[in-house]
């Protein structure tokens, strides 16, 4: 299924979602943002649906950031309205009702680095370049990179990449823990799928309930998280699967989750 500027491959548990504006390295423009906000509406009530990869169109580009085009002329009031509908889209994203890998094939940069961040995981080819360049524009990453590049690297961290626009390679990237893994360029869809497979074959209501204890915890108080996790718990506990992954270790057998 494809549209103008998206292209989602795949009918079962596993979907390739792939940003298709290869010529402009496949920048976010509005349309794009839009089309995403909508794509994405629509996977997260599909019940068959267990991962979702997101990648860029072509071997130069995952995103190489919002459509700097769309900027000029912009007023205070009009930038900040646009920085929160692509925070809306992103936030879409990160709570997507199943994980999401974003398989970075190329330039990650600015809105391309942010989408990558609203994803639940992060896999980067060898030869990707990611980074937050908003401040040689004279702006500031607008879709979420100041927050959730703080909350996954920490506060000294992210201010060196923002402040500098620094970009880093693959390797840097997961020793900073921006991602999980740097991966061969020619492998990179093979890897993104295998940790798919992997993820498609668990509890789809307890890999939810993970990520929201998560989610949660971290935002606030140990005790609160602690708490978060106890209600998560108690929803998993009441699950179909609960009782079907514990069947089947008891049986030895594989178990056969249904995500109810
Ligand atoms: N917005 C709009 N257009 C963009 C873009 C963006 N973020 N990134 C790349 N493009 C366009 C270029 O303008 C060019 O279009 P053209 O062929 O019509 O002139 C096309 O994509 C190819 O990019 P080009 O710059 O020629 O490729 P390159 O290999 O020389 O450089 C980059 C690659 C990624 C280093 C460079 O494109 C770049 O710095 N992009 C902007 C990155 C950025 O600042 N992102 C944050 C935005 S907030």
């Amino acid at each position: 299924m494809s549209d103008q500027y998206l292209d989602l491959t795949g009918t079962g548990a596993v979907r390739v979602l792939t940003i298709t504006r290869p010529e402009k390295l496949n920048a976010l423009n509005r349309a794009t943002l839009a089309a995403l906000r909508a794509r994405l509406d629509a996977l997260a009530d599909e019940a068959a649906l267990r991962v979702l990869i997101v990648t860029g169109a072509g071997p130069k580009a995952f995103v190489a950031g919002a459509d700097i085009a769309e900027f000029d002329g912009f007023t205070a009031d009009a930038a900040a309205a646009y920085a929160r509908a692509g925070q809306a889209v992103f936030d879409r994203l990160e709570s997507m009702p199943v994980p999401t890998i974003a398989a970075i094939n190329g330039y990650a940069l600015g809105g391309g680095c942010e989408l990558a961040l609203a994803c639940t995981f992060r896999l980067m080819a060898d030869t990707a370049r990611l980074g937050l360049p908003e401040t040689s524009l004279g702006l500031i990453p607008g879709f979420g990179g100041t927050q959730r590049l703080a909350r996954a690297i920490g506060r000294q961290q992210a201010l060196e990449l923002i402040l500098t626009g620094r970009q880093v390679s693959a390797d840097e990237a997961v020793r900073l823990g921006i991602v999980l893994r740097s991966v061969p360029a020619a492998a990179l869809m093979d890897e993104a799928q295998a940790l798919a497979d992997q993820l498609a074959a668990r509890a789809p209501l307890a890999l939810r309930y993970a990520r929201e204890a998560i989610a949660d915890g971290l935002d606030r108080p140990l005790a609160d998280g602690l708490a978060a996790e106890a209600r998560l718990f108690g929803l998993a506990a009441a699950t179909e699967d609960m009782r079907e992954g514990v069947r089947a270790f008891l049986e030895k057998r594989p178990a056969t989750f249904t995500g109810r």
